[in-house]
């Protein structure tokens, strides 16, 4: 029995794959051709994909033995859902041992727009520091600021705690209000209160550009726009202009599109700060996330219920 794995994963855990009989193959990286990973997947019983690999029903066709699609991620947007439960795959993720690690690395984007960490390296690097000025690349003081999150699972959650310890107070939007001691508000209502407004949603066709150009500019003047989510939750195109003197600055780790190919007119402005998609980039958490997926992968082809179903 044979499975895929589309990228080289950290740790040890692909050799309990290997321990239990199965015949492994991993594409080292980085993102496979389309013709590549049609016939990769050619007889294989499970499949452990990552964010880009986009596993819809034409590779599902042609992995006709297919049981499971482990994914190396939380997100699931990459996934044809539908297509899956209508074959009977099984779909698994990766939820919670990544959320530490998420909202840590909103919070160096946060800190990094809002304190000007960039622009200060590359001014340094760029020979200009010649003395020390008052008025030298003032930043926003995050005390007494408003972080509206929007989508307030345990990542936004974890944010939420972190954004407590700035001094900052926070209010959140989500599809239902939730049992927690923020304020929920409109979305409407959060782009208006919000300093800083933090995306931690999943991508759906409900939510593909959620912020879209009329919602980016009734952010408050001056607020900054974080994304650790996923990029097509925003306009890019209304987002490089609000970025050009709406908005303060914005984080981004994902993009649309992703990657941010070179020379997009993001790299150019000093106030956006762009990462390729680190969220969960620390190194005991990627680990824990082959783990997680590798005992979900196992679980179906053992005929148990794995721990983190998505169909
Ligand atoms: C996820 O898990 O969905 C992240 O985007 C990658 O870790």
């Amino acid at each position: 029995m044979r499975v895929f794995v589309t990228r080289s994963l950290p740790g040890e855990a692909l050799n309990r794959l290997k321990e239990r009989g199965l015949e492994v193959e991993v594409h080292p990286g980085p993102l496979l051709p389309r013709e590549e990973l049609l016939r990769k997947v050619e007889g294989v019983v499970g499949l452990i994909p990552t964010v880009e690999d986009r596993i819809d029903a034409p590779v599902m066709d042609r992995a006709k033995d297919l049981k499971v699609i482990a994914c190396y991620s939380v997100g699931v947007d990459h996934v044809d859902l539908e297509a899956a439960k209508a074959r009977g795959i099984r779909v698994t993720h990766t939820p919670g041992v990544l959320t530490e690690a998420t909202a840590d690395f909103t919070l160096a984007l946060l800190l990094a727009v809002a304190r000007r960490v960039v622009e200060g390296v590359d001014y340094a690097k760029a020979g200009l520091w010649k003395a020390w000025h008052p008025e030298l690349l003032l930043g926003l003081d995050l005390e007494g600021l408003t972080l509206g999150l929007i989508g307030m699972g345990r990542i936004g959650q974890a944010v939420a705690q972190r954004a407590l310890a700035f001094g900052m107070r926070v209010v959140y939007h989500a599809r239902t209000p939730k049992p927690l001691p923020y304020p929920f508000l409109p979305l409407e209502d959060l782009l208006q209160e919000a300093d800083i407004v933090s995306l931690h949603t999943p991508l759906t066709p409900e939510t593909h550009r959620l912020l879209n150009r009329k919602r980016l500019f009734a952010m408050k003047r001056g607020a900054i726009l974080l994304n650790t989510a996923r990029g097509p939750l925003v306009d890019t195109e209304a987002l490089v202009e609000a970025l050009k003197g709406h908005l303060f600055g914005a984080g981004l780790d994902v993009t649309d599109p992703e990657p941010l190919p070179p020379g997009h007119p993001l790299y150019a402005l000093p106030n956006a700060v762009i990462t390729p998609h680190l969220g969960s980039a620390g190194r005991r958490t990627r680990e824990r996330m082959a783990e997680v997926a590798v005992e979900n992968l196992l679980a179906v082809l053992e005929g148990r219920e794995p721990k983190n179903p998505v169909v």
